[in-house]
């Protein structure tokens, strides 16, 4: 199994440029399949989760091509399939925004029910409620769960919660329905905007995108169109952690500062200087920053995505930090990985205790997640020696050339088999 081998530094510097945001590239993916035309998608981030997802939609007759680097050309003109089965599935979750576009272009849709990972039970009820009151019959058995409706018939749908990938299925679902579909309650994260302006461009009526009342009018089809993914905000507040943790002077390019509102306030909070300019961030930090408090809420408050991050700067920050899960139950695998570092983490329920100590020490670690493995790349930066990280295929499916964007501000980061 491949390991990253991560040297602490003294400090990072120079430039970084983010790559396109992996949670509106994949399901703005889904999305062509609702058209019957040609689709130009740039800055798609070249990730395992990409090529996945590009795997099922060959596997239902969409034409992928992967013209260049983060350029793909897909035409969903032929669909010869509506079923995606278990293998495929349980590689990737995502790939379950692929039912609301196939139910509605196609009247029926197959999936296996994803699997819950290591942050959460994942539960899918909202989709299927959302699919249900457009008229859908929906049947969940031996595994699978099943949708199909001769028509669509919008309606008003309100989410329990605002989940972002309900928000995403029903949305697409709602583009072909008869008639006007309301989502209440539904989710504001920039990503569902992104997706939400890819569907207009296709020829789709959708207004309210980014609020929590989405409104989307039935239309009878969709065409073909180009579109840039937005930068990944998740990726430049990795990066920015990064910086404030391990020290330095580092430029963070191709971001959208708007979308990073509780990133830049919490950072300059524990004192850590931040600077916007136009679509860049300048990060300065001289690794003295107090301890802080998170609590994570949907959009537009602090992303759950940025925890573990914000937890590997808490860890040796100035003081007790209180960081409070509220999206997913199970979202504290990596307080064992960081306790193993020397951090003092006690957990109560939802809430993480963090007793900021003087430095971490170099130790074997296990990234159990996407997120906590970047934030355990994040914590080795900051001791004095090396620190090996295993299970490393989480962090290739979120971070498109990690290594060599770390490289490139001087982080000393290595692969080994
Ligand atoms: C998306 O997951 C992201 N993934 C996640 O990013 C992100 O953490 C999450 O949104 C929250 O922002 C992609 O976009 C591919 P949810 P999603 O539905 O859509 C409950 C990463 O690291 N819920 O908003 O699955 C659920 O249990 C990943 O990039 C229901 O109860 O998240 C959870 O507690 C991790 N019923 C909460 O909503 C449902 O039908 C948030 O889930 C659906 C969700």
């Amino acid at each position: 199994m491949e390991k990253f081998i991560v040297e602490g530094c003294d400090g990072l510097s120079g430039h970084v440029r983010v790559s396109g945001a992996k949670n509106a590239a994949l399901p703005i993916l889904c999305a062509t399949v609702l058209c019957d035309g040609e689709v130009i998608l740039e800055d798609v981030p070249e990730l395992k989760d990409v090529e996945i997802l590009c795997e099922v939609l060959r596997g239902l007759g969409v034409v992928v091509e992967h013209l260049d680097k983060n350029i793909y050309k897909l035409n969903a003109e032929n669909i010869t399939n509506t079923i995606t089965g278990p293998e495929l599935m349980s590689k990737m979750r995502a790939s379950f925004t692929v039912m609301g576009p196939l139910l509605s272009r196609m009247g029926h849709t197959a999936n296996a029910l994803p699997g819950g990972c290591a942050i959460g039970t994942r539960p899918i009820d909202l989709h299927l409620k959302g699919f249900k009151a457009l008229g859908a019959d929906v049947i969940t058995e031996h595994g699978m769960v099943t949708a199909k409706a001769d028509k669509l018939v919008g309606t008003e749908i309100y989410l329990d919660f605002p989940s972002v990938g309900a928000t995403e299925n029903i949305m697409m679902a709602a583009t072909l329905a008869e008639g006007e579909t309301t989502i209440d309650n539904a989710a504001c994260e920039p990503e569902i905007v992104d997706l939400a302006n890819f569907l207009n461009k296709m020829g789709a009526e959708i207004r309210g995108a980014g609020t929590s009342i989405v409104k989307i009018k039935g239309v009878k089809s969709l065409h073909g169109c180009r579109h840039q993914i937005i930068p990944d905000r998740i990726e430049a507040g990795t990066f920015m952690i990064a910086t404030a943790a391990a020290g330095g002077n580092v430029v963070i390019e191709n971001v959208i500062p708007s979308h990073m509102r509780p990133v830049i306030a919490k950072l300059r909070e524990s004192g850590i200087e931040i600077y916007e300019n136009g679509d860049s961030i300048n990060v300065i930090s001289d690794r003295k920053f107090k301890s802080f408090d998170i609590k994570t809420l949907p959009y537009p408050g602090m992303p759950t995505d940025m925890q573990a991050q914000f937890m590997a700067l808490a860890t040796i920050a100035d003081g007790i930090s209180v960081i409070i899960e509220t999206v997913f139950e199970n979202r504290f695998m990596h307080v064992d990985e960081f306790n193993r570092m020397g951090a003092n983490i006690r957990i109560d329920g939802k809430n993480a205790i963090v007793q900021g100590v003087k430095k971490l020490r170099p130790s074997k670690v296990r990234a159990t997640d996407l997120r906590c493995g970047a934030a355990l790349i994040i914590a080795a930066l900051t001791v004095d020696g090396e620190t090996e990280i295993s299970d490393i295929y989480h962090i290739d499916r979120g971070y498109e050339d990690l290594v060599e964007k770390l490289h490139a501000i001087g982080a000393k980061i290595r692969r080994v088999d």
